[in-house]
């Protein structure tokens, strides 16, 4: 498989879940966390007739086109997300700090996520802590707090006021989208 293979498994779902989710308006604003090449929103802007614009940014200096090189976590801080429409979070793992730095800034857009929880992947041991498990706990039986990850994701979820998530999920890979 080749990379951008890799980076967008099940591409036509992620786009399709983008159209249906578009904000009614023109221009939209749209803040691509983990940009990669940029493939996603290429596609969903050929797709429709209004004008997206994206504010890209992209941890490895090798993509195509233009974005902003560097960890999305730096560039959240001082960014005004009010700014921005939709914030798209196309993980490879469990987005947990990028979607608390968003969310606790009470941010009120359209936001589509990508969770992946690898087969023995481990959660976030702090998303663990907000749900009130003790790092003592987590750190005698690990395995156990690493279950139902997707469950997990809810419950945190919810301490945000979000109860409603529309999501697909193809065995651990789990396209959301958060619309108030
Ligand atoms: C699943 S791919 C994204 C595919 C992309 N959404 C598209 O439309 O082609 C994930 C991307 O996130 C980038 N990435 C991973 N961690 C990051 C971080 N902390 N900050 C910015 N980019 C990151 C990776 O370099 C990779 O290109």
């Amino acid at each position: 498989m080749n990379k951008a293979a890799t980076d967008n498994s099940h591409f036509e779902l992620k786009v399709k879940l983008r159209l249906d989710h578009l904000p009614d308006m023109d221009p939209v604003n749209v803040l691509d966390l983990f940009s990669g090449d940029g493939l996603i929103w290429t596609e969903v802007k050929q797709r429709v007739s209004k004008q997206i614009n994206t504010l890209r940014i992209d941890i490895k200096p090798d993509k195509k086109g233009l974005y902003l090189k560097g960890d999305n976590l730096k560039f959240l801080q001082s960014l005004n997300l009010d700014e921005f429409d939709c914030i798209d979070v196309d993980a490879y793992g469990v987005p947990y700090k990028q979607l608390k730095e968003i969310l606790s800034r009470n941010y009120k857009g359209i936001i589509f996520i990508t969770y992946i929880q690898s087969v023995f992947g481990k959660l976030p041991k702090k998303m663990l802590m907000d749900l009130n498990y003790t790092a003592e706990m987590i750190r005698k039986v690990p395995t156990l707090f690493d279950r139902n990850g997707l469950l997990k994701l809810n419950n945190w979820l919810s301490l945000y006021g979000i109860k409603k998530v529309k999501r697909f999920s193809i065995e651990r890979k789990h396209y959301s989208v958060i619309n108030y």
